[in-house]
């Protein structure tokens, strides 16, 4: 440690308080578990000016964003600089409500029919952190909890599982641990990150309104309070500490098909292809579901399913336009002669039951076992056998079942596993699981290929953003599910994960026309835009149903490609800030407490504000706007915010509003993301006077890290455009560029230097 990070760090009342930056302080108490976080890769120090004032019983710490107060019961209250309550301590013990009439034999009545009391913490947790519940604060993050956008009333775990059942809104715990939360009180923002894998709880006020808690089965107490002057500060905050999403590469935002079955034969995986050249689906990828595999070995393909081999079969399909993304599940299948159990088993890489063999469960392959991914030589193993795959030119790898899922039961929780140097029981790591194996899987593909890896996984830990892409795994073709879709997405936002999306159309049960259209309006933005159901259920490629259906599901693919540079410039912009591309609509408006709770509608960056129609048989809809001016972007009618509109929603109309004077880059339709450079590009303008900057690279490698990347400058002032070009370091930059106002079109040219000159109609013509 530095001398000033040490000036930076006080020991008081037994814990450790680490001003890490302005809006970042670390408390951390020793209660002898590893230390190291999983979450964290670097720690974002800055050197801070911290006053400190102590009087008898209190110690105060102060920096430009933060006040804390301690006492010497170890009390840690939170206030802003302007004195402003944000997490103060409760000084009551919990009193859980309701279950003090719940004695021992009622428990059993209740359980007997088959009951349950819902997320509950045990009464003397190893760790709890217990705060005041002011009765107007909102609460998110927790990644993708189902049910609402504001979690004030429920309870949660934090517990990977996979969960098979309908998934209700008030499901305690799913695939993912993500342990940080948000409360915003009259738009003063605070951020709390446990940086705890154990199995831990939250409560905003279910068990008693008079106070939130946070508590831990174990593990050191280990957390973070996250400040700023906004929603956005504090985010930006906690995206810092646990990492940013990498640029994805840019043909990963076009639209991806997917069905557990496709892969069952190679013929059937051409005939999708197939039925999307044929139907004019623009689309970039189909995933390939277990069947591809030789009985549901990892790193294996069935060769009698595809007789050419699959070589020539990834090849065949790439001259069509279609990418491959293959399935690999956490379960390696236990048998002698399969090559990467024999070679893990000589190695000790899985995790060992109590008599140091591999422990045995039961996954797709039958008896399988877990590889012990906190071994870091276990990771690079993992991340070499990704050249499977990649050699073979397949485009991305889908890790799955890694809560981990098995059949058998759940995995004993005093499994021995591997802590990075430490062998600890498996429960201690059981949540950061996925994420380990998201991580190898990253890293092997990257060193493979030094592409930007495409990576999506179920189960995910905070900080997992840094290796994979995410989806929410089993949801259903129920209207609910739709519903919970936005406040998910928009929570996975805040919670770090900018990259995700929700299986389109449901996964298990069985879709209708009507739900997989909503589904694939309301989803326009998801920056996943993946369709994906299970084997069994109803088909529900887009052209599954009617000529209707097929017609709206082409015209919203259609325009998501319009939309890919916006979303784009948006992970470019999340590369910098930590802020997410899909939004829920109080990140961009902390004031107004109308938007705190607004599950239907989400925002895309600052510009774009949509309100799908997510309830069966409806054909007009309320929309909430927001302060400022906004362009239906059907018909360019004007609306003041700060009003409720009704509006007219047939079905084929995805509600769709820009915020006045935006201006958004308006790519081309094709069938697939193009490899080659583009060599122009338009922007609408939704007004005449606006500004923004664009960015462009070669969209697939790492290239830009070295500067190779363009940033362009376009402004509008009473409908006249310019364009600049701030930061030419890609070479092939736009030859063309097109600025569409309202009151017309102007055309550029390049002129060479990073000159653009405005091109007039006729000169044009003569080119
Ligand atoms: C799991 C996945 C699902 C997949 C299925 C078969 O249920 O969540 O997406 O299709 O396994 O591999």
């Amino acid at each position: 440690m530095l001398d000033w990070q040490q000036q930076q760090t006080f020991s008081i009342s037994g814990m450790i308080i680490t001003v890490i930056s302005p809006g970042i302080i670390h408390v951390f108490q020793d209660r002898g578990y590893p230390s190291h976080s999983k979450a964290i890769t670097t720690v974002p120090w800055e050197k801070t000016t911290v006053s400190v004032t102590r009087d008898k019983e209190v110690t105060e710490l102060r920096t430009a964003k933060l006040v804390l107060k301690v006492d010497e019961s170890g009390h840690v209250d939170v206030y802003d600089v302007t004195g402003n309550a944000l997490a103060v301590d409760y000084r009551g013990k919990r009193a859980p409500q309701g279950l003090d009439e719940v004695d021992r034999e009622h428990r059993k009545l209740i359980a007997g029919e088959g009951h349950s009391l819902g997320a509950q913490a045990p009464q003397e947790a190893a760790i709890t952190v217990i705060k005041q519940l002011s009765p107007t604060a909102h609460f998110y993050g927790l990644g993708d909890k189902t049910g609402y956008l504001d979690k004030r009333g429920y309870a949660y775990d934090n517990w990977n599982v996979d969960f098979s059942a309908p998934q209700l809104e008030i499901q305690p715990n799913l695939y993912k641990s993500i342990p940080v939360m948000f409360s915003l009180d009259h738009g003063c923002p605070v951020g709390l990150f446990f940086d705890n894998p154990n199995r831990s709880h939250f409560d905003f006020g279910r068990e008693n309104p008079a106070y939130y808690y946070y508590s831990a089965d174990e593990g050191n107490l280990d957390y973070y309070l996250l400040g700023g002057a906004t929603l956005k500060e504090v985010v930006a905050n906690y995206t810092r500490l646990t990492g940013h999403t990498p640029l994805p590469q840019k043909w990963t935002l076009g639209y991806q098909q997917s069905r557990w079955g496709y892969s069952r034969s190679a013929a059937e995986v051409m005939a999708v292809a197939d039925g999307l050249t044929k139907h004019k689906i623009p689309c970039d990828a189909i995933h390939l579901d277990i069947d591809y595999m030789d009985g549901y070995r990892d790193f294996t393909w069935n060769q009698r399913k595809y007789p050419e081999g699959p070589r020539a079969f990834v090849a065949a399909m790439k001259r069509k336009g279609y990418r491959l993304v293959t399935i690999i599940d956490a379960g390696v299948k236990k048998d002698e002669r399969y090559s990467v159990y024999k070679e893990g088993k000589e190695r000790h890489y899985f995790i060992r039951d109590h008599d140091g063999s591999p422990y045995v469960n039961t996954v797709w392959p039958g008896d399988a076992v877990f590889p012990d991914f906190g071994n870091p030589g276990v990771r690079r193993w993992w991340g070499q056998k990704q050249r499977f795959l990649t050699d073979l030119g397949v485009a991305g790898t889908w890790n799955d079942m890694n809560e981990p899922a098995s059949f058998n039961g759940p995995l004993p929780l005093d499994l021995e596993c591997t802590d990075e140097d430490t062998t600890v029981p498996q429960r201690q790591v059981h949540n950061v699981y996925g994420h380990n194996m998201s991580r190898a899987t990253y890293e092997g593909i990257k060193d493979a290929t030094g592409k930007r890896p495409f990576v999506i996984t179920r189960a995910a830990y905070a900080g997992t953003q840094k290796y994979s892409t995410v989806w929410t795994g089993d949801n259903r073709s129920i209207w609910p599910h739709l519903q919970w879709a936005i406040p998910q997405l928009c929570n996975l936002g805040l919670s770090g994960f900018p990259f995700c999306g929700t299986d389109i159309g449901g996964f298990a049960s069985d879709t209708t026309p009507e739900l997989l259209v909503r589904w694939v309006e309301a989803a326009l933005f998801s920056p996943l835009y993946r369709n994906h159901s299970e084997l069994g259920t109803r088909h529900q490629e887009p052209w599954a149903f009617d000529d209707q259906t097929l017609r709206i599901y082409r015209q919203y693919v259609r325009l998501r490609y319009r939309f890919i540079p916006y979303l784009y410039d948006l992970f470019a912009y999340h590369q910098e800030t930590g802020l997410p591309v899909m939004r829920p609509v109080i990140l961009n408006y902390p004031d107004d407490e109308r938007a705190a709770n607004v599950n239907d509608e989400y925002m895309v960056g600052d510009d774009i504000l949509v309100a799908p129609v997510v309830v069966k048989a409806q054909r007009r809809r309320l929309v909430y706007l927001p302060a400022g001016v906004w362009i239906d972007f059907w018909n360019n009618r004007e609306y003041a915010g700060n009003q409720d509109i009704v509006v007219d929603a047939p079905l084929d109309c995805l509600p769709l509003f820009v915020r006045k004077n935006a201006i958004i880059p308006w790519g081309c339709v094709t069938m697939h993301v193009a490899a080659a450079p583009d060599k122009q590009m338009k922007f609408r303008v939704f007004g005449n006077d606006g500004a923004t900057t664009h960015y462009q690279d070669n969209g697939c490698d790492f290239q830009y890290q070295k500067g190779e990347y363009n940033l362009y400058r376009v402004t509008v002032t009473a409908g006249q455009a310019t364009v600049k070009l701030k930061h030419h370091g890609y070479r092939p930059c736009y030859q063309k560029i097109t600025v569409e106002t309202m009151m017309g079109i102007q055309r550029f040219r390049y002129a060479g230097q990073d000159q653009y000159v405005v091109v007039k109609e006729e000169a044009e013509d003569e080119e």
